[in-house]
């Protein structure tokens, strides 16, 4: 397209590409209309078919100059939060596709908690599809509000018109996606990270498209769940921890790849143009845009005051939740993985040690011992 419309396009001419590109070829293509007057705009949109009609929320990468000239247009047309748009430029090039890749990262993760938690009520506890909407559109209207919350409520409390059965029950259960979930946890790896959960999110959306393995599975290795015996007011904090986490890898990915790339991505901005607008909107993006703001240690959100409180108080919850669906047979997939990387970083000291005296023993790589400097080996055997 770039090729195409390159003999119609001037110096100072902005070309702008709102899709869900991959951040890699937004650099490529920036890099390549570098020196030639031309602007190439890589700008992430969120909001679906509502967000297209009243407001979506931006995320702009690109020159400081096509921002100055964009930016009244796309303020203009931006959901707003408390007056405020939801757009910003949040650095050159690639910046706003990665931001918005991420973002989706984290929908995929934040979609699968639900799940997860609809799964238990519905095939651990019997629970009707429209109880468990009931009981979603609550949480909605308290701290869990989220927009995809909310729709879920909504779509549980929908019957097939064609067949009187809930209209969950009538969908075959194999997940698309178009890939920015992948590449978030993709880039996460090479960027020595590890958004597991947005993971267990793309890992489960993979499973559910094998459904006739599945089926298979079932008859072969059996399909037993047991009974989940739910709290209600657990789950909701159950469900907060693993927004967090969520959250909080998403995150994460935005600190490391500020450093890879030169783009000094803000997280508090970042989460105030997703207050309103996106997909990812919820009441939980405010507090995230104050923990940035007061500068976390390590710029961590898990160890923000306020996320700490929040954690303490909501992590034995998910724990409970996930160690009772484990033990009956229920696949937890995002809220296992939430809780294993929150077990894991809040280690001081773990297991790693002996991940390196086994490299160091096996292919001689070395380590470096606690309080001394240099490379060193270990007494073992040749
Ligand atoms: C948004 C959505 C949007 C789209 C995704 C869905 O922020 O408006 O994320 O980008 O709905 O492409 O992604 P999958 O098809 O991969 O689930």
């Amino acid at each position: 397209m770039i090729a195409a419309t390159r003999p119609l396009l001037a110096p100072g001419d902005i070309l702008i590409d709102a899709g869900n590109a991959d951040f890699h070829d937004t650099r490529r293509r920036a890099a390549e209309l570098a020196g030639t007057g031309i602007h190439f705009v890589g700008m992430g949109v969120s909001g679906g078919e509502e967000g297209a009609r009243h407001g979506p929320s931006m995320m702009v990468g690109g020159s400081e100059e096509s921002w100055d000239r964009l930016r009244p247009m796309l303020a203009a047309i931006a959901a707003r939060y408390q007056g405020e748009p939801c757009v910003d430029r949040l650095g050159p090039d690639g910046a706003g596709h990665f931001v918005k890749t991420v973002h989706n990262g984290i929908e995929y993760a934040e979609m699968q908690a639900i799940a997860d938690l609809y799964g238990l009520l519905r095939f651990g506890a019997a629970w009707t599809p429209s109880e468990i909407g009931a009981l979603f559109g609550r949480w909605n209207d308290g701290p869990l509000n989220a927009y995809l919350l909310g729709i879920t409520a909504e779509i549980l409390g929908h019957t097939d018109p064609q067949t009187g059965h809930p209209m969950v029950d009538v969908i075959t259960d194999a997940a698309g996606q178009k890939g920015t979930g992948g590449w978030t946890v993709i880039e996460a790896l090479r960027l020595g990270q590890s958004a597991n959960m947005i993971e267990a999110a793309v890992g489960a959306r993979n499973w559910s498209s094998e459904k006739a393995v599945r089926e298979t599975a079932q008859a072969r290795l059996g399909g037993a769940r047991g009974a989940f015996e739910p709290e209600p007011a657990v789950l909701a904090d159950a469900a907060m921890a693993a927004r967090i986490l969520g959250h909080a890898q998403g995150f994460d990915i935005f600190a490391a790849a500020s450093g890879e790339y030169g783009w000094q991505l803000d997280g508090a901005r970042i989460a105030e143009i997703w207050r309103a607008g996106c997909i990812l909107r919820s009441a939980l993006l405010d507090d995230i845009a104050s923990a940035f703001r007061a500068d976390p240690p390590h710029g961590r959100l898990i160890l923000s005051d306020g996320f700490v409180a929040r954690l303490h108080r909501t992590v034995p919850a998910l724990r409970q939740v996930v160690s009772q669906a484990v033990a009956a047979g229920h696949a937890v997939p995002a809220l296992a993985a939430g809780l294993q990387w929150y077990d894991s970083m809040r280690q001081g000291f773990g297991t790693a040690g002996l991940i390196q005296a086994q490299r160091d023993l096996f292919g001689h790589h070395g380590f470096q011992r606690l309080g001394r400097r240099g490379r060193h080996h270990g007494p073992w055997q040749d």
